[in-house]
């Protein structure tokens, strides 16, 4: 990629690295995604929203059709190439589409509706990488398929606030809510704002008088000052509302009122996906405003038949795992590290080797997190990664130990050691981790 500075040099000499824009995950922070997943799944479940995975590359069209070729998405951000077969294809931008398509491939349709879906998985968006902006980047989102009232989307808001206060977070996001109203409402308001905007072009950055031509709406939520004092004079979309829209709208409101949520009625709200219509939010950081949004969502009726589909209702909603472990971290929630190693298994000599492996596997089938230093000579060396482990115990065996049947037992922090018979090693070394402690892992009820 041309902005990339190690595309400046010769292959060769370049030093390998990621792509900008795209990290690798180490382990530090795969204990925040695990976390983060955890809450995901267990709200999600809790609300009997079922898992999807649809593939992290489509054909081009479920996009263009889907998110809206006038969108910043579309127009610039997606990673698009063709296939040795000449079709095109594009790394997922965003979850929404997919989902769609793969509900009316499937014929969802025939499932009890709405169809309740989750999802937790990498996109792409081609975008200038900066903080809480990246090339690639986590979401977790849920959709609603198939049934239109404002009660689900009042369920969908609630859902996304209850996960961020799982999280530690949600006190540092407000809710923006709006209501972008229908094809019906919104061809006059449209018409109106064109109009407003007319002779008023220069005042505008370059992408906002693109956008007049293609998707006016977007002037509303451009972060540009100028776009933004101009905005705010410019015809309010409240005055346009149809009654069902207004209705829909000031239910959502008493629906969420009665789930104790609070939100901010904001008219500038209008996201920057194609397929909203009715309901649209956003989860904006109370100090930063749009900048680095946590997560939002909205309605998408129109979307299933856009892409081929019957009219088909649904809302749905995401979040961005970068910018939620960033909050995090800045909020010192601390979450649980499950990577700390219960026990250390040091031997001297291949006899103890051959007990050894067999013992750490029991070990570990127990639950007990256990590693050894196989390719390590002394047991002076072997001890000193033992402290690096900043393991409580290390069980010690060498010759001597394997023909008296026993293993050593040495309390890392005491400094203290004693013999243990080697039939009755794992439970002992359960006694002094705590059976509370243990990793239990069952591959769970499957048949075989
Ligand atoms: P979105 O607002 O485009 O919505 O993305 C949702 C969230 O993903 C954003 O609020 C942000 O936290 C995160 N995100 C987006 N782009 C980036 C990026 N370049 N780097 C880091 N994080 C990013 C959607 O994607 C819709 N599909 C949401 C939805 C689901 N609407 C209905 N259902």
């Amino acid at each position: 990629m041309a902005d990339d500075p190690t595309d400046q040099q010769e292959p060769k000499l370049r030093k390998l690295q990621n792509p900008t824009g795209i990290h690798d995950i180490l382990p530090d922070d795969h204990e925040y995604y695990t976390f983060i997943k955890k809450v995901v799944r267990h709200r999600c479940r809790q609300a009997g929203f079922r898992r999807i995975t649809t593939p992290i590359l489509e054909f081009t069209d479920v996009f263009e059709r889907g998110i809206g070729g006038a969108t910043d998405i579309v127009d610039k951000e997606m990673y698009t190439f063709l296939d040795k077969g000449d079709r095109s294809v594009t790394l997922k931008p965003e979850g929404t589409a997919g989902v769609i398509r793969s509900y009316l491939q499937h014929g969802m349709k025939e499932l009890p509706q709405p169809v309740e879906l989750y999802y937790i998985e990498p996109h792409f968006r081609y975008d200038r990488p900066q903080k809480g902006r990246y090339r690639q980047f986590w979401q977790f989102g849920v959709e609603v398929i198939g049934e239109k009232d404002p009660a689900l989307d009042a369920q969908v808001i609630d859902l996304a606030y209850r996960i961020n206060e799982d999280l530690g977070i949600a006190h540092l996001f407000s809710i923006q809510l709006n209501n972008i109203g229908c094809g019906k409402c919104r061809t006059k308001y449209k018409e109106d704002l064109v109009n407003f905007y007319i002779g008023k072009e220069r005042s505008l950055c370059s992408d906002c008088q693109n956008r007049l031509e293609k998707n006016p709406l977007r002037l509303l939520d451009c972060k540009k000052e100028d776009c933004q004092i101009l905005a705010e004079l410019a015809p309010k979309f409240e005055q346009y509302r149809c009654p069902e829209c207004q209705d829909f709208h000031a239910k959502l409101k008493e629906f969420l009122d009665e789930l104790g949520i609070k939100y901010v009625d904001n008219p500038r709200i209008v996201r920057g996906l194609d397929y909203y219509v009715g309901t649209v939010f956003e989860f904006w950081d109370t100090n930063q405003g749009a900048q680095n949004a946590i997560g939002g969502g909205g309605r998408y009726d129109g979307l299933a038949e856009l892409m081929g589909g019957q009219p088909t209702p649904g809302v749905g909603f995401a979040a961005g795992i970068e910018r939620i472990i960033a909050n995090m971290k800045r909020e010192n929630v601390k979450v649980p590290s499950k990577d700390d190693i219960h026990i250390f298994v040091a031997q001297l000599g291949d006899d103890a080797k051959k007990k050894c492996l067999p013992l750490m596997n029991k070990l570990r089938d127990r639950g007990i997190k256990t590693v050894g230093a196989l390719g390590k000579g002394s047991m002076k060396a072997q001890l000193r990664l033992a402290d690096k482990f900043n393991v409580p115990y290390t069980l010690i065996m060498g010759i001597t130990e394997v023909r008296e049947g026993v293993v050593i037992v040495r309390d890392m922090s005491k400094g203290q050691q004693r013999p243990v018979p080697i039939e009755e090693i794992v439970e002992e070394v359960v006694k002094l981790i705590g059976e509370e402690n243990l990793d239990k892992y069952s591959p769970g009820e499957a048949i075989y």
